[in-house]
């Protein structure tokens, strides 16, 4: 293989896509950590264990999403698409469906982590002000609180399920195209 036609390889659309998925996986965990040091501050501390469960939407909940899931499963996904062509000798099943997967991970984790992120501190300044419980000062909200939350969990596990979907299907698809000869081969030779 030629030096140009290894370069190409190496930055198929595959790699790229797995690129993106790196650079936002970091991009969450700057964001998650930051939170994770913010919360632990007295202050913040206080205020989370005075809100009780609109405290948990910010702490742990709303950190532990943007961090596991932005984060360390972003992460795992680029490196799925890294590997699994080179381990598989497949190209991926869907390029496409691999680059919808992307856009309903970062709207999903980004729509979810805002979710609870606004409601939760709405909700808790709101009984600490008014001296009211939490189903009271969720009832403000309502039905936006649960909309959001509701939307924002369905495109993560959409993200989710159309990545879980293309690995299947690369791994199980008879398709002959789909084979590394295909991939490897400079793109003026491919049909
Ligand atoms: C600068 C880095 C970080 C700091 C300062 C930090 C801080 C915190 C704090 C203060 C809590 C709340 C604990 C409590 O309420 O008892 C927490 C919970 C949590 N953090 Fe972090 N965190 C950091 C990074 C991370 C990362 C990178 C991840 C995941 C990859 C993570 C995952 C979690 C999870 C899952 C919880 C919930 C644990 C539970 O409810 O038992 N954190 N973190
Ligand atoms: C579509 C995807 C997901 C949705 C919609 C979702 C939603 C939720 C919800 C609603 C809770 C609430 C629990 C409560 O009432 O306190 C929860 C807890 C949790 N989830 Fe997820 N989750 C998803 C995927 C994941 C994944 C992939 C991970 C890890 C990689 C994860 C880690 C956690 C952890 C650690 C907790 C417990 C947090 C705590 O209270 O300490 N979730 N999740």
């Amino acid at each position: 293989m030629n030096q140009a036609s290894e370069t190409e390889r190496l930055n198929s659309p595959t790699d790229r896509l797995g690129l993106r998925f790196i650079l936002f996986g970091v991009f969450c965990l700057f964001v998650g950590t930051l939170q994770g040091f913010l919360q632990s501050t007295p202050r913040i501390r206080h205020w989370v264990h005075m809100t009780g469960q609109a405290g948990h939407l910010v702490d742990p909940l709303a950190h532990a999403h943007i961090n596991l899931i932005g984060g360390v499963v972003s992460v795992v996904m680029a490196m799925v698409y890294y590997l699994l062509p080179r381990l598989s000798g497949r190209q991926i099943w869907s390029q496409m469906l691999g680059e919808l997967s992307f856009v309903f991970m970062v709207s999903g984790v980004l729509a979810f982590y805002s979710v609870l992120l606004t409601f939760g501190i709405l909700e808790g300044n709101r009984m600490l002000d008014q001296g009211i419980v939490y189903p009271l000062a969720r009832a403000v909200y309502q039905p936006y609180h649960k909309i959001g939350f509701v939307l924002a969990a369905l495109l993560m596990g959409i993200g989710h399920w159309t990545f879980v979907f293309n690995v299947f299907a690369t791994v199980w698809s008879r398709d002959p195209k789909k084979g590394l000869e295909t991939m490897t081969r400079p793109a003026k030779e491919r049909v």
